[in-house]
This record gives C-alpha cells, structure tokens and sequence, in this order.
C-alpha cells in the first residue's frame, strides 16, 4: 500500500507547483518551515486531515495547527482579541502559534480541532508562506514525524521516518529555528504558554502582552503530556557525570566528568549559544542514537530564553515511553 519513494522537490517554482497540485486533489505535502517541517494537508477536506493522522499513526484527540498567509484568513477561523492582535503583529509570520476561540461556521474540518472549541492558528515565513498563498486555502500541519519520535528538521530526517507515506517532501535544507512553535491560549486576562518554544516567553512579555503563569485548566494542549520527541535510546537530562556506554550531548566548552569514555559525542554548542543549540537539538539526538548507546546523557542546558523549550523537549524525550498520550 505504501509508496516505495517520495518524491523530492526543491523549494522553488517547480516544488510549489506540484505541491500545490497534490494539495487540490487531497494529497500530503512535508515542507520547510522556520520552525520544523511540516505533514501539510487542505485544513478544509475531510480526506486530507483523516491522511495526516494516518501517516503520523497520531491520536485523534490531539488537535493540528491550522497554519495562514495572511490575517484576512486567520480572522475568518477564529475570535481574534487586542493581545492576539498585538501578538500576531508582533510575531507574524514567525514561530508563535495562537489557540483561539474557534469562530462559528469556520471551514476548518472538526478533526483539526479535535473537536474542541479552540483553534491553533499559525503564520509562517519562508517557503511555507509562498506555498499558502499559492494554494490560496488554510494548511493543517503538525510536525512531519510518526507520533511520539524525534521532530523532523530536514528532508532527509522527514523521509527516514514517514517516506512512502506521502505524495512530496519539499526539500528546504535544515529549519532554522530548529524547535516547535511556542503556543499561547489567548485567554481574558493575558496570554499562557501551553508549548515553550521558538519564541522566549520573555520576548513575549516584550510586546506588551501579560503572561500568565502556571498551568492551564484541564488538558489545555491534548499533545504536550508524558512521552514525546523519543529516540530510541534512553535520555538522561541534566548529567552530571558520564557512566559507562552512554553517548553524550555535550553543552558549552566544558565537559562533565567521564566525558572521554563517551561511546559518541556531539555539541549542541560549543560557544554556549542556545539559538544554535535548539536548531541542532533534534538532528544531534538522532545522530546519537544511531551510535547505538542503550542511553544519551545530556549535559545541564540553561533555562533562560530558548533553553526553556530545550529542556522541555529534553524532559518529554526523558519521559517513560508507551502511553498514547502526549504523541503529536
Ligand atoms: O512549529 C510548529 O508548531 C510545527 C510546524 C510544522 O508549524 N507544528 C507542530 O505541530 O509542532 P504539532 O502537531 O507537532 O504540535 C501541535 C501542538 C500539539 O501539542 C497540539 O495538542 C496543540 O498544538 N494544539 C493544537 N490545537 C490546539 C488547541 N486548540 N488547543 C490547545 N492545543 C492545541
Ligand atoms: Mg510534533
């Protein structure tokens, strides 16, 4: 049933051709984005959304991010309020995705949002921007990996994981941010962070906008519990000592004790810099679980400004494995 190849393009005027082609009939499309690649499908067909949670085998309770070109048609989806104006001015096109209240008769397809009363909007830049504006309709798209793994950040990463199961993969070089959007729920008070990522909290607190602290109510963001971005090795966030067999990922120019006997090593920075080690996160992870380490340690990251979604997505790749929920 499955493809045995997918089919490659580059982002130019031949990739958004075909991409758009295979997005009108239905077809899934894995694309660049500042942030990570996506698993891009018509938002609005029942047909293309149901391939999304095939191909990613992701649970259906786990809304998609429904992602724009421009505020005309981010306004026709959803209840936009002064914080999500001042917020999307501020961020977009970028990596800040907003959950809003979903407007009644929106086109979106109910298993996008799962269902639920809110919907996860997003602008991106780049190819990806082109590519929705070409197709001139809202695009669902989680991140291009089976439920649960590591997050794809390169074609090669998007074909080793899910080739075959799509029609395209646009081939945009390794994303520049290197992590997920960070998702705010836009509430009546102030904004609250559901997912750390591309955009520091405190560049948030920047524009204006009152951050909310501590948990939201109830199961705000249905992907963001227990197990995610697992490799097959075993994570050991926060090492401070090398043990036996284990690879390392390194932080910084110091290392931690023990560190030569390392079965691999990478650095997610040798300078320290936290921009640089969130676009290496995901591919280093994956490197290093191909040395074939029963475990990965990892050296203490800082928690300030990016570093917060870093040790976020350290956490989850940590985090017992085998329950279905927390997989996007
Ligand atoms: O950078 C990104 O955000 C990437 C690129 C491709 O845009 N997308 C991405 O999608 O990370 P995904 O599906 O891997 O993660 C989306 C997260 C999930 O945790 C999901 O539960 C949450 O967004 N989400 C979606 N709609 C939501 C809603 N209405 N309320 C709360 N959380 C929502
Ligand atoms: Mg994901």
């Amino acid at each position: 049933m499955d493809r045995p190849t997918t089919q490659n393009l580059p982002p130019d005027s031949t990739g958004i051709a075909e991409a758009v082609a295979i997005l009108r009939r239905g077809g899934l499309v894995a694309l660049p984005t500042e942030t990570v690649y996506g698993l891009a499908a018509d938002a609005r067909c029942d047909r293309a959304v149901a391939g999304i949670f095939a191909a990613k085998d992701r649970p259906r309770f786990n809304p998609l991010i429904v992602h724009l070109a421009d505020m005309d048609a981010a306004r026709a989806l959803a209840e936009f309020t002064p914080a999500a104006d001042a917020l999307a001015a501020a961020f977009w096109p970028g990596p800040l995705t907003l959950v809003l209240p979903l407007k009644a008769g929106s086109p979106i397809h109910p298993l996008v949002s799962a269902g639920l009363d809110t919907v996860a909007l997003r602008m991106p830049g780049g190819f990806a921007h082109d590519l929705i504006a070409a197709f001139g309709k809202p695009l669902a798209a989680p991140s291009a990996n089976t439920s649960g793994r590591i997050t794809a950040t390169s074609a090669q990463a998007v074909d080793a994981d899910l080739g075959g199961r799509l029609d395209l993969i646009v081939d945009g070089g390794a994303t520049p941010v290197g992590l997920e959007s960070t998702i705010v729920k836009v509430e009546a008070d102030g904004v609250r962070v559901l997912r750390p990522g591309g955009i520091a909290a405190e560049d948030i607190e920047k524009a204006g906008v009152k951050l909310l602290r501590g948990a939201a109510k109830g199961i705000e963001a249905p992907g963001m519990l227990a197990s995610h971005y697992a490799p097959g090795a075993a994570v050991r966030p926060n090492a401070v000592e090398l043990r036996e067999g284990e690879a390392l990922l390194a932080f910084g120019p110091m290392r931690i004790a023990g560190s030569e006997k390392a079965v691999a090593v990478l650095n997610l920075s040798e300078t320290g810099d936290l921009h640089e080690a969130a676009a290496r996160l995901f591919a280093h992870l994956a490197e290093l679980d191909r040395s074939g380490a029963a475990t990965i340690a990892v050296e203490p990251v800082p928690h300030e400004g990016l570093g917060e979604a870093i040790n976020d997505r350290l956490a989850r790749a940590a985090a017992p494995r085998g329950g279905i929920e927390g997989r996007g």
